[in-house]
């Protein structure tokens, strides 16, 4: 399988809850690297920006003032099947549907507030990382 990079954010339950190691030791511990980081606050419009495919949804005011509620952890991280391996260390989108083990069976409070996003699709991620980084701030 190809080295891929994907999109990864810490969400703020986390930050909040000062989990940013324990997570990025899962990710580290998949194989997963982390090539570039920063710690942001997010203004309600970026976060409105980010999420613009949701803003159809019912939640989508409930998660975007969420995301700007607090400090997020944006990083980017690389690997074989870098994207598929993020969402299955990640876990379910609802902590109650998450696999033992996972970030999110062992650390989201809720289906909103579930500590960690992570790209979808190798499209996706390419845009998600451009987003947030230079590519001079990737430094594999
Ligand atoms: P994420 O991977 O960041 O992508 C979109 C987010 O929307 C998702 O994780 C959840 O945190 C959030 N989300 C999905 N469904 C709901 C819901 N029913 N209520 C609140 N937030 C939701």
């Amino acid at each position: 399988m190809a080295i891929e990079r994907t999109l990864s954010i810490i969400k703020p339950d986390a930050t909040r809850r000062n989990l940013t190691g324990k997570i990025n030791a899962k990710f580290e511990d998949a194989g997963l690297r982390i090539v570039a980081q920063k710690r942001m606050k997010l203004s309600i419009e970026q976060a409105q920006q980010f999420y613009a495919v949701h803003s159809a949804r019912p939640f989508f005011g409930e998660l975007t003032e969420f995301m700007a509620s607090g400090p997020v952890v944006v990083q980017v991280l690389e690997g074989e099947g870098a994207v598929l391996k993020n969402r299955e260390v990640m876990g379910a989108t609802n902590p109650k549907d998450a696999a033992p083990g996972t970030i999110r069976a062992e650390f989201a409070e809720s289906v909103g507030e579930n500590s960690v996003h992570g790209s979808d699709a190798p499209e996706t991620a390419a845009q998600e990382i451009a987003f947030f980084f230079a590519g001079t701030e990737l430094v594999g």
